[in-house]
């Protein structure tokens, strides 16, 4: 079916951008929704805002880097539901710097959020998707993390990272009924591009490189999510959905 009826899904970094309009998304599709983020204004405000359109969802203030906060969602999900169907492992951050300028606290942050958060969230949920028996796990990675794209290493190695990780939990996981993808976007409108968005010098050999000539909505990047949270998809697993205009298989 092209819906996620009653499927239970946990949408990490859900306030703004991808994950926003993915909460969205799969709550029009039929899904139930625990999203979380750091900031709880934003969670509350984002909660009243979906009830004034009669949609449900739970937000809880959770950093997805921090063990005490990911035990929080193992809590939450266990008391509520005790199976998990669908798991995206959305929320991320960059600093974007040249490699001699980083801190090691600034490569720590970067790596602990893009690519350990990910995989301890995964391990930790995973009874809860055995419980599925049908369940799917969705890491949104980055174009940065196959080819240079100037965002800094740290980011670029940890979606990498987050590329194989996917490949890898995959192939363990398909006995337990558990696929395990990514969605790989390239420039997307939301709060973490604002700021480069608006310089118009370096955005235009962007666009140029981009056969589409523009960059996405991040509602874009939500109908690929959801497709790959569908049982529509059922035959696809370690795979990487890369959405970027054909910037990536343009070479000239
Ligand atoms: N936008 C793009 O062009 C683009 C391109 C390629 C890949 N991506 C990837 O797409 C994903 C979403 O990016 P976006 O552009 O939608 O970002 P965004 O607009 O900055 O939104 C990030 C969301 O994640 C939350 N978040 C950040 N750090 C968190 C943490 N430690 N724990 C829990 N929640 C956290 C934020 O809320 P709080 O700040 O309140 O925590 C916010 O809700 C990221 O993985 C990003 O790397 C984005």
């Amino acid at each position: 079916m092209w819906n996620l009826t009653d499927k239970t899904a946990l949408i990490t970094g859900g306030t703004k951008g991808i994950g926003r309009a993915t909460v969205l998304e799969f709550l029009n599709l039929g899904a139930k929704v625990l999203f979380t983020a750091r900031n709880e204004d934003d969670i509350i405000e984002f909660e009243n805002e979906l009830k004034a359109q009669n949609l449900n969802a739970t937000g809880l203030v959770s950093d997805v880097s921090i063990a005490e906060d990911r035990m929080h969602l193992k809590d939450w999900i266990e008391e509520n539901w005790n199976t998990l169907d669908i798991l995206v492992n959305n929320a991320g951050v960059n600093i974007r710097k040249k490699a001699m300028d980083y801190s090691e606290e600034e490569v720590q942050k970067v790596l602990n959020i893009n690519l350990y958060a990910p995989f301890q969230l995964s391990r930790l949920l995973q009874p809860f998707l055995i419980n599925s028996k049908n369940a799917t796990v969705i890491n949104i990675g980055s174009v940065a993390g196959s080819q240079d794209v100037g965002t800094g290493t740290p980011y670029a190695m940890a979606k990498a990272g987050l590329l194989q990780q996917t490949r890898s939990l995959a192939v363990e996981w398909a006995e337990m009924g558990i696929r395990v993808n990514a969605v790989s976007p390239w420039f997307t409108k939301t709060s973490l591009t604002k700021g480069l968005l608006g310089e118009e010098e370096r955005m235009r050999p962007i666009i140029e490189r981009t056969p589409l000539k523009r960059v996405a909505e991040a509602e874009e990047m939500a109908s690929i999510i959801s497709f790959l949270a569908m049982e529509k998809s059922s035959y696809i697993t370690g795979q990487n959905i890369i959405a970027d205009g054909g910037m990536s298989i343009n070479a000239i």
